[in-house]
């Protein structure tokens, strides 16, 4: 078999968690296992999903992991047909979206089709998408095959696309029907693409989980080595972090906002440079010591936790500082406020652990925050 089969692992154990929700009928269940999506069809067939599979990839993702998963299937008895649509986040658009929903047409699905997302973020939003508006929503599973996608995005049940206008500005809360989280796809994802999802997976510490820092701290090159045991232990602290905000506040209501530590100031940062310089998780480590330096002021977040965040950050190769104006990242945050008719709103560690959502935030100070985030000014304040 190829990819996945001879990739090295040293456990069979899957674990399952579930996430629970009030409505019972949308709860879902998430498997965690090192070559978990090899028995992907028995998975599906204990939920008593029954249809044809479409599976969607890109050709990365595909060439590497669809003919295990296929095979997985179709030794359940799962009849299956692959979707592969072009890889890279402008591929998460209504054009692809539009694509696929004419392949189902000559597919010849119905309503118990069940679309399965094996891939990145972008896969799973995207397939997720149109898995919820096809037919008016057939069964949806997610098979995450990124750091991002495995402590993230697979989980929560938001799917959308961008526009040109901006991004994820269309979509849906769609819940999964099943998630299955093979650690050890990650074996052939880049390091840039695994430093992204340290980034995300750094967040969750700080937002719930500290012991997820010193993993870390320790592990580092069992992480970078790609060891399957260190990342699952990883993936599986980082997601249940994820799992309780979600199932406390399924549609972002509240507590939810949470997980926005560090996307304030990351999206101002990849607005600014028309999303070219930076791939999202790096813009969000910058953005986390943002957060760090503006909570040192309004909450007494001491100084000494934001230098540990640097420091760690830096160790796994992901950048602490830019090199924007910071008068014109003030304006882009302004300006993407007044879009959402909203507030400027920021989330801020008030410790390691423990984070909390803060309005009106004087422009001075996160002007100033900004400023001490340029490459060399930082320890100058
Ligand atoms: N829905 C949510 O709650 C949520 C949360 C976070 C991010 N997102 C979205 O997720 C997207 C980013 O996802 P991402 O960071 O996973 O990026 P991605 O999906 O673009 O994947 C990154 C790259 O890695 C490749 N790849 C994926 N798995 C691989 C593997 N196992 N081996 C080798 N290559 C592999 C992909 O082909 C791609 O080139 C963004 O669109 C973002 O908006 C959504
Ligand atoms: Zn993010």
């Amino acid at each position: 078999m190829q990819g996945l089969q001879n990739l090295p692992s040293n456990k069979w154990v899957v674990e399952t968690f579930t996430v629970r929700l009030k409505d019972k009928d949308q709860s879902y269940p998430i498997y965690v296992g090192q070559k978990s999506l090899l028995s992907l069809g028995k998975f599906l067939r204990k939920h008593t999903l029954k249809g044809r599979v479409v599976l969607v990839t890109n050709p990365t993702v595909g060439a590497l992991y669809a003919r295990p998963v296929r095979k997985a299937l179709e030794q359940e008895g799962y009849g299956t047909t692959l979707f592969e649509v072009p890889d890279g986040e402008e591929y998460k658009s209504l054009e692809t979206a539009r694509d696929l929903f004419k392949d189902l047409v000559e597919a010849g699905t119905d309503r118990e089709t069940i679309i399965a997302a094996l891939g990145g973020g972008v896969i799973g939003d995207l397939a997720g998408f149109v898995a919820a508006t096809w037919l008016r929503g057939v069964p949806f599973i997610q098979l995450p095959t990124t750091l991002v996608g495995q402590v993230d995005s697979s989980i929560g049940g938001k799917v959308g696309v961008d526009l040109p206008e901006g991004k994820n500005l269309v979509g849906a809360f769609y819940q999964p029907r099943l998630v299955v989280i093979d650690p050890v796809v990650l074996f052939t994802l880049p390091d840039r693409e695994l430093r992204c999802g340290l980034s995300e997976t750094i967040k969750a510490g700080i937002i719930g989980d500290p012991s997820i820092l010193t993993v870390i701290e320790k592990q580092r090159d069992g992480i970078f080595r790609k060891h399957a045991d260190v990342l699952e232990d990883l993936i599986l602290r980082a997601l249940k972090v994820k799992m309780d905000i979600v199932t406390r506040d399924p549609y972002e209501q509240k507590q939810r906002k949470i997980l926005n530590l560090g996307h304030t100031f990351a999206h101002a940062l990849e607005t600014a440079t028309g999303y070219e310089t930076y791939h999202h998780g790096e813009a969000v480590s910058i953005g986390i010591i943002g957060a760090c330096l503006l909570a040192e002021g309004e909450l007494k977040f001491p100084r000494k936790w934001t230098d540990r965040l640097r420091y760690l950050f830096g160790e796994v190769g992901l950048p602490i500082t830019h090199s924007q104006d910071p008068g014109d990242l003030l304006a882009v945050m302004g300006a993407d406020k007044k879009k959402k008719r909203g507030k400027l709103v920021f989330v801020l560690p008030q410790k390691i652990g423990r984070v909390v959502v803060q309005e009106g935030i004087a422009n001075n100070r996160i002007l100033n925050a900004l400023e001490r985030l340029q490459e060399d000014r930082l320890w100058q304040k």
